[in-house]
Parts: structure tokens; C-alpha cells; sequence
């Protein structure tokens, strides 16, 4: 067993170690040599039926669910088409209006959840296109969509997905610039710096990896309190979903993501002297409206954890702890900001005792309703 997890203590921390490796192969030879553009051959499409779709539906459950939301924002930003992002299990039930011009993006590891199959289903019935972001080649869900994208992260043993949501982020990116290309939505210069940021993005998750101790000591910290809550905007807040679910889902401890702007309309009342918040503060835009969320929870006592992008000093005065991570696009912040987060909630699983890479009353694939 030790030998399967190649010197580590546990699958999920070997699977958070693997992200590098796991950028670089769902990469792989999706960027043209000229490194400036995408090439998705297993996306069959043609320019035509790319121009004729009108929205897109992205389909998933937990974790792949926060991929999606993710996802949403990159293929709205780059390809300017209206997205949605739904839960399957609701998605299926709540008569979604789909055409024949609705592009249907399910995501999902294994492949075999019951729940984003049914809606993979009900999409095709209605005639809409299905492309699929799974982990597993030969899975239902890809035998079934009509493209796939295939995440190269290797198979993921760990209850809690990790590698596996990143590379879904990965094809996402991948996706996003192939529509923005096909559709001619964004600039050739600007799709080139993008493309080239995303290449440097292995490479910067292997410096925060390099840090892993300093998150050990942060998980200890937050290990002995029984609720917290995540705040960010925008894509820090897509991130705090997962930050937050990952440290739900093996510590056990209770917390809530929340959008920074949104707490002073109800759940600032829980915030009182000592209970930890870990604010995003990556998204550049929205930078100072969070600081000043940051201010309106610190008034009331929080002890705030924040995580900003190396460089941005502001947020040191405003916190009462702070880790920095690599400089990028906004837009691909969410591959790096996860990381930090998901060794968060490894350490603190850890220190309470608890069994991580198998949490209880959790499965790694749920195959029936
Ligand atoms: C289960 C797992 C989660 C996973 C979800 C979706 O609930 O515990 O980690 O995100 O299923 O799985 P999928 O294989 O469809 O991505």
C-alpha cells in the first residue's frame, strides 16, 4: 500500500502533489507548438454548429459541480455565450429549457455518477449537443456525450477529489479558448496570453507545493474550532465552495462559503470574537470591495486567514494571517488559489484524528439516485 502512494501518507495528499504532472498531461498537446492557440481534435464540432450555440449547461454533482461554476465564468468571459451551471440531481427535475442550440458540458470523474448521466440523457432526448469533461476514458458518460475531453490526471483514489477538479479547470480553460478561437469572440494576442499563462501554471503550483508546512501549521490552527466560514467575490468565491466542501468533507469541520458581499445581508450575526474566516483576495477587480468585507468581519471579532496573490501588500494590514500565492490572470487564479486550500483541509483532517482518504459515510462514485 505504502508503494501505491509513492512515500506518501495518504492518496489525497499524493493526488495534491500529483497536480503539476496532472496540468501538464491535460495540457499535453492540446496547445499548438507555436504555443499562441488550442487544438481540441477530439471536439468534433463544426465552426458552424460552435456559431449556432445560443447557451450552455453545465451539469455536475460536488466537487465537478464547482468545477462547473468555475467553468461558467471562463467560457462567459472568453466566449461570450450565456451559461448556466446546475447541480444534476436538481438539474433533471426542474424541466431545464433545452434546444437543439443549447450546448449541454457535463463534468464528471469517474464517469458513472448516476445523477449527471440521467441529465446527460434528458439533454440528448431534447437534441442538445453533450460534450463531456470526465476522467475516465471508457466511462458511461463519455461512451454517451457526443465529444469528450478527457482530464489526464490519472486515476484518483482519495474520497476527496482534488487533482481531478484541476484538471476539470484545465479543460475548462482549454474549452474556453477553443470557443473563443472558433467563435472569434477575443483578440488572437489576447488568447495568446492566456495560453501561455495557463503553461505557466504547473510550474507555480509546484511553488505553493514547495510550501506545504506553512499550511500544516494554518490546518492546526483551525482544526480546534468547530465552524468557520470562506468569503471572496467572483472566482475567489467559486474557489471558497470547494475550500470550503473539501474541509467539510474529511475534517468534519462546519463551515459555509459565503460571498463576501452578501454576509452583512444575514449570517454576519454568527461572526463573533475568534471564529476564523478565510478570505479570497485574488480576484484584482474586486480587490478593495473584499478588504472592506474583510473590515466589516474583523469589526466583529473574526480571526482572518487571507490569501492573496504574491506582491499585494494591502491585505497584510487587514488580516491577522496571510498566504501568498504566484502572480496570474485573474481568470486562471482558481487553478493555484484551490491548492492552498485543499492541503488546509488535508492538515486538518490530519490533526482531528480522522481517517482522510476515506471520510466517513462519503463514496468515491455514486452510481445510484
Ligand atoms: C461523490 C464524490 C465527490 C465527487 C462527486 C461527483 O460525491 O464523493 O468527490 O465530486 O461524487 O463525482 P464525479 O465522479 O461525477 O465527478
Amino acid at each position: 500500500i505504502t508503494a501505491e502512494k509513492a512515500g506518501f501518507d495518504h492518496f489525497m495528499l499524493k493526488e495534491i502533489y500529483e497536480q503539476p504532472k496532472a496540468y501538464r498531461d491535460t495540457m499535453g498537446s492540446r496547445i499548438d507548438e507555436s504555443g499562441t492557440k488550442v487544438v481540441l481534435n477530439e471536439v468534433k464540432m463544426t465552426a458552424e454548429q460552435v456559431k449556432s450555440i445560443q447557451q450552455v449547461h453545465i451539469i455536475a454533482c460536488g466537487t465537478a459541480y464547482h468545477a462547473g461554476l468555475v467553468g461558467k465564468s471562463i467560457i462567459e468571459k472568453l466566449a461570450r455565450i450565456p451559461v448556466e451551471t446546475d447541480v444534476a440531481s436538481e438539474y433533471r427535475y426542474r424541466s431545464p429549457i433545452i434546444t437543439p442550440n443549447t450546448l449541454v458540458i457535463v463534468v464528471s470523474q469517474s464517469g458513472e455518477t448516476a445523477d449527471t448521466l440521467a441529465a446527460l440523457r434528458e439533454a440528448k432526448r431534447c437534441g442538445a449537443r453533450v460534450v463531456a469533461i470526465t476522467n475516465v476514458v471508457g466511462s458511461s458518460v463519455a461512451r454517451e456525450a457526443d465529444d469528450v475531453i478527457v482530464t489526464w490526471a490519472g486515476p484518483e483514489i482519495a474520497v476527496a477529489s482534488t487533482k481531478a477538479y484541476t484538471s476539470q479547470l484545465i479543460a475548462f480553460y482549454l474549452f474556453g479558448l477553443y470557443l473563443a478561437q472558433t467563435l472569434g469572440s477575443q483578440e488572437a494576442e489576447y488568447i495568446a496570453s492566456v495560453v501561455s499563462e495557463l503553461k505557466e501554471l504547473p510550474a507555480k503550483v509546484e511553488q505553493i507545493l514547495e510550501q506545504g508546512e506553512a499550511f500544516k501549521d494554518w490546518a492546526e490552527q483551525v482544526a480546534s474550532h468547530n465552524n468557520l466560514f470562506f468569503i471572496g467575490r467572483g472566482l475567489d468565491y467559486a474557489v471558497a465552495l470547494e475550500g470550503s466542501l473539501k474541509l467539510k468533507e474529511i475534517s468534519y469541520i462546519h463551515s459555509e462559503a459565503y460571498p463576501a458581499g452578501e454576509l452583512k445581508h444575514g449570517t454576519l450575526a454568527l461572526i463573533e470574537e475568534g471564529v476564523p474566516v478565510i478570505a479570497l483576495a485574488i480576484q484584482d477587480d474586486l480587490f478593495e470591495k473584499t478588504v472592506s468585507n474583510i473590515k466589516e468581519v474583523k469589526a466583529r471579532g473574526a480571526y482572518v486567514f487571507g490569501l492573496h496573490a504574491e506582491g499585494e501588500t494591502e491585505l497584510v494590514k487587514a488580516v491577522d494571517q496571510v498566504f501568498s500565492i504566484p502572480h496570474t490572470l485573474p481568470l486562471l487564479s482558481p487553478a493555484l488559489s484551490v491548492v492552498p486550500l485543499q492541503l488546509l483541509a488535508y492538515y486538518a483532517s490530519l490533526a482531528r484524528g480522522n481517517d482522510v482518504d476515506k471520510p466517513r459515510n462519503l463514496a468515491k462514485s455514486v452510481t445510484v439516485e
